[in-house]
């Protein structure tokens, strides 16, 4: 047994009533910390520290979607698919990670850590149209932040957010690279150069006439 894992369950277990099911949680917590994953032999130690039955420890683990049974990778990607994620769109999540793993060789985890590093991909549904605002310095020192609310007031939604009708999302960008004709919009990848307040109206409109 891991002595610093004995101890650790050990002050753990001061800390709940005397009865010492009533740490199991937290012990199996600290073994899959130490661990990685709970093995037989570590639910063992658990079962040990506790004076429980390895049995005991295992229905508990078992109960528990936290708690894994078998080894997992060096990252882990969880995509929760309860009522409010499944109506807008998990399962699509799921299976994009699954078709990219899959046509590269890679696991769903690496494409997951790649993805979420860059601004371009989104990890959410988005509406039909992308409208994307540079707020970044030289934007912003020419106003980005009066267009972004200029938008906010158009399509009644926040930066992060989709308009009701799936028709526009709006997000706010890092420098798009064209700091000389600040401030930069993309309207699905496409600039429009520079953007003033007054400009996003038409802007609004034109994206909803030509859907
Ligand atoms: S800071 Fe906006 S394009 Fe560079």
């Amino acid at each position: 047994m891991s002595p610093s894992l004995y101890e650790a369950i050990q002050e753990e277990r001061a800390k709940y009533p005397p009865e010492s099911r009533s740490a199991v949680l937290p012990a199996l917590r600290l073994a899959q910390d130490e661990y990685g994953w709970l093995s037989p032999d570590v639910l063992r130690e658990v079962a040990d520290a506790l004076e429980l039955t390895p049995a005991y420890c295992h229905s508990i683990a078992s109960f528990y979607n936290q708690f894994h049974l078998a080894p997992i990778g060096e990252h882990l990607v969880e995509v929760c698919t309860n009522v409010s994620c499944a109506v807008v769109g998990a399962q699509q999540v799921v299976e994009a990670f699954e078709e990219v793993g899959e046509a590269l060789d890679l696991t769903p985890a690496y494409c997951k850590a790649v993805a979420s590093f860059y601004d371009m991909f989104h990890l959410e549904p988005v509406g039909r149209h992308v409208v994307e605002i540079c707020t970044n310095v030289s934007c912003a020192l020419v106003g980005a932040q009066q267009v972004v609310e200029t938008y906010e007031e158009e399509l009644g939604i926040r930066p992060g957010e989709t308009s009701e009708d799936g028709l526009m999302t709006l997000r706010t960008i890092e420098c798009a690279g064209g700091c000389g004709t600040a401030v930069v919009v993309s309207v699905d990848g496409r600039y429009v150069e520079p953007v003033q307040p007054n400009d996003v109206p038409g802007i609004v409109e034109g994206v909803r006439s030509g859907d």
